[in-house]
């Protein structure tokens, strides 16, 4: 079985202040995605869950609201309306990545993410994951997505799809994870600003990514070096993962095909 996130930044435009659908980008990425999934020799054949990311329609209302701080109980109301508008937002993002899944004969079925998880502190403490289960079992493509859950400690916080992947691909003992963002991998400095910086191809502790420095735009949920983090939590568990770059065309199809692509893979610390 093989799990895929889409960042955010590849199927929205990131900085745009109002929601905004990368189309180009997105149709060419569940094009890719089922050139994958029509390859009957491939794991992916045995198994496809995706998670995609928020984007222009999750990060600049989260931060509005100030989703994940502590607030009074006077403020809960506002703070509410802040919850519904993040979970309607997602839920058109998701119906958008599943229209042009299916548009390219992928069977994908979208599960509410707030729907199904709950959370204490930021992190996941309670995830049904018994539908996704079946739907694997008959043959689905379950696409879930980083959202805004119920919070048990804060009442509220915003969910990650890279938590997201780490948790479901430890309990359904994934074969692969691979993330699709909008860099070629894991860098010892932001290639976005600095023209010198190297990639880094394996990472198997914090130790590796010392000078990494978190990503310049809009995201409040820690850019790679939280992504980095719930990947090396995820090799502890037995799952190895890659970072790659969805935005280059082609690099989706055969990673998934499981062809060598640049890129930064997440193992365990031999
Ligand atoms: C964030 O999810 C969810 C919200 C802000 C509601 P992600 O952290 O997975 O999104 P991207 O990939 O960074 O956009």
């Amino acid at each position: 079985m093989i799990i895929l996130k889409i960042g955010g930044s590849i199927i929205t435009n990131k900085d745009s202040i109002e929601p905004e659908v990368d189309y180009d980008n997105l149709n060419r990425i569940s094009g890719e995605i089922a050139e994958a999934y029509n390859n009957e020799s491939l794991d992916i054949a045995d198994g496809l869950i995706i998670v995609h990311g928020a984007g222009s329609f999750g990060h600049p209302p989260a931060k509005k609201y100030k989703i994940g701080e502590p607030f009074t109980n006077e403020e809960y109301p506002l703070k509410r309306k802040g919850f519904s508008e993040i979970v309607l937002s997602m839920k058109k993002l998701n119906l958008c990545v599943c229209e042009s899944l299916l548009k390219q004969g992928i069977p994908v079925v979208p599960i509410q993410t707030s729907a199904v998880v709950k959370a204490y502190d930021k992190r996941i403490n309670d995830f049904d994951l018994k539908m996704i289960k079946t739907y694997l079992k008959e043959g689905y493509v379950p696409v879930l997505y980083g959202d805004v859950v119920i919070d048990d400690k804060l009442k509220m916080s915003i969910l990650s799809g890279d938590q997201i992947i780490e948790y479901v691909a430890s309990f359904l003992a994934s074969d692969r994870v691979v993330l699709g963002t909008d860099v070629d991998g894991v860098y010892d400095k932001n290639p976005k600003i600095h023209e010198d910086a190297k990639l880094i191809e394996k990472v198997s502790s914090l130790d590796d990514i010392t000078q990494l420095e978190s990503t310049v735009n809009v995201d409040v949920t820690g850019g790679m070096i939280g992504k980095v983090k719930e990947l090396l939590t995820l090799a502890d568990n037995g799952v190895d993962s890659e970072i790659i770059n969805a935005n280059k065309p082609g690099i989706i199809s055969k990673c998934l095909q499981g062809e060598k692509v640049k890129g930064t893979k997440i193992t365990k610390k031999q």
